[in-house]
């Protein structure tokens, strides 16, 4: 049983309430800047975004800008982007390839493995004065699991492979994908504001209770255009029910369902047209001959809506979509969302998967402009939280087993780790 500002969790007694003070207080917003941003790995981007030395990727992780890079011995590199004189930003361009990172305030350079190798008029700074002194300071912590990179301002967080936990199965689903094992990064960002606080995105990006209701429209647009949303008879048995939820340690979780309406490794119902089925036969051959039928059926013939604690969205569909956002306010977050595929996959293989992350998951698609209307809806009414104060979240608390993806196990999963983090920090 736990009983605290945030959280009433009584599984004993099948009660599972949330505060909605945490979704609206200012104040939350405050405490969860340490407690749960700077005491987690933070995702910061791809390997595939900075292929060769020297190149980079500027970007803002847990409010600090940072420089995301290959040095010049290919490795990745973390930079503060804050000059070691006087804390301008060394890098002011979104990306690109670089030998040296000049700081236009003063003119000190840096040099691709964050040296300091040039600092004008150095001859009038006293003796003792040594540019060794002065290189680039780095994210306390930088690992990658898989390609995926992730920083950590917490010196002493566990070691990364120990802190995604369950959640490394589900990022290996997405990266068999690939026959070489890499994963890219497609070039192109969607980036979007939502008037809502950052946790109902967590929340909705695995919630499937809302999808009949909120998503009604396509719904009906893929029964009007002949698609099936039902998996073929026989076919939908490689899970249990049409979709689980669960978590995954750490305060990571998923919903892994049945593909129901294609994806461009999958067999049965395809969206993506009669010309694209040669290529996805193939595609599925290939995952079968290398992975195995059972193994091929895992990655191929279910989704995953993977959420690792505490900002990062990967979803695995009809395209692979890799979703960040960050609080600006209590009740509102800015959204960077990517498109991922395998680095070998073909041109019109890569259409397609771009086509669904524009006309589904991106933020003028089928789905995300219905759920940001749903998001900004609920902040409105959370104005009333002083008034009501806690929101039910006790779906499938009644069942012992498995937990299906339209339950709300996994998104408790996310909520008892925020909430211990809380609370320890307090
Ligand atoms: Fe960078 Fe002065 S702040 S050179
Ligand atoms: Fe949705």
């Amino acid at each position: 049983m736990t009983d605290t500002p945030y959280i009433i969790d009584r599984p004993e007694d099948m009660v599972f309430r949330l505060n909605r003070r945490t979704l609206a207080d200012p104040a939350v917003l405050e405490a969860e800047r340490s407690a749960v941003f700077d005491s987690s790995w933070i995702y910061c981007g791809h390997e595939s975004e900075i292929g060769e030395p020297g190149d980079f990727r500027t970007r803002d992780v847990c409010g600090r800008p940072v420089i995301f890079a290959r040095d010049s011995h290919g490795g990745i590199r973390v930079f503060l982007n804050a000059c070691r004189h006087r804390a301008a930003q060394v890098c002011r361009e979104p990306c690109g390839n670089t030998r040296r990172y000049n700081c236009f305030y003063h003119g000190w350079s840096y040099n691709q493995d964050g040296k300091l190798v040039g600092v004008p008029g150095e001859d009038s700074y006293p003796p003792g004065f040594d540019k060794a002194d002065f290189s680039l300071a780095e994210a306390p912590r930088a690992e990658g699991y898989k390609g995926f990179w992730f920083i950590s301002f917490n010196p002493h967080v566990a070691a990364l492979d120990d802190y995604l936990a369950g959640a490394r199965e589900y990022i290996d689903l997405v990266v068999d994908q690939s026959p070489s094992g890499s994963m890219q990064v497609v070039e192109g960002t969607q980036e979007y504001d939502i008037r809502a606080n950052w946790k109902l995105l967590v929340e909705n990006s695995f919630d499937d209770y809302h999808l009949l209701t909120t998503h009604k429209t396509w719904l009906d647009y893929m029964k009007d255009s002949g698609v099936n949303v039902e998996p073929p008879a026989g076919q939908g048995l490689l899970l249990p029910s049409r979709g689980i939820g669960k978590g995954l340690g750490n305060g990571h979780a998923v919903i892994d369902n049945i593909n129901f309406r294609g994806r461009p490794v999958a067999r049965w119902i395809s969206i993506y047209g009669e010309d694209a089925k040669p290529e996805i036969e193939a595609i599925r051959a290939e995952l079968v001959e290398r992975l195995g039928e059972a193994r091929a059926a895992r990655v191929a013939d279910t989704n995953r809506n993977l959420v690792i604690f505490p900002n990062l969205v990967i979803n695995d569909g009809s395209s692979i979509t890799i979703r960040t956002f960050w609080p600006e306010a209590a009740d509102h977050m800015k959204v960077t969302a990517w498109a991922l595929g395998p680095a070998e996959e073909s041109e019109r293989a890569r259409a397609r998967r771009l086509d669904s992350f524009l006309t589904f998951y991106g933020p003028g698609g089928f789905a995300t402009p219905d759920d940001v209307e749903a998001l900004e809806s609920v902040q409105a009414g959370l104005a009333t939280w002083r008034e009501t104060e806690w929101s039910v979240m006790s779906r499938g608390m009644n069942k012992t087993g498995e937990q299906l993806n339209t339950d709300e196990e996994h998104l408790r999963a996310f909520w008892r780790r925020w909430n211990e983090l809380m609370i320890a920090d307090a």
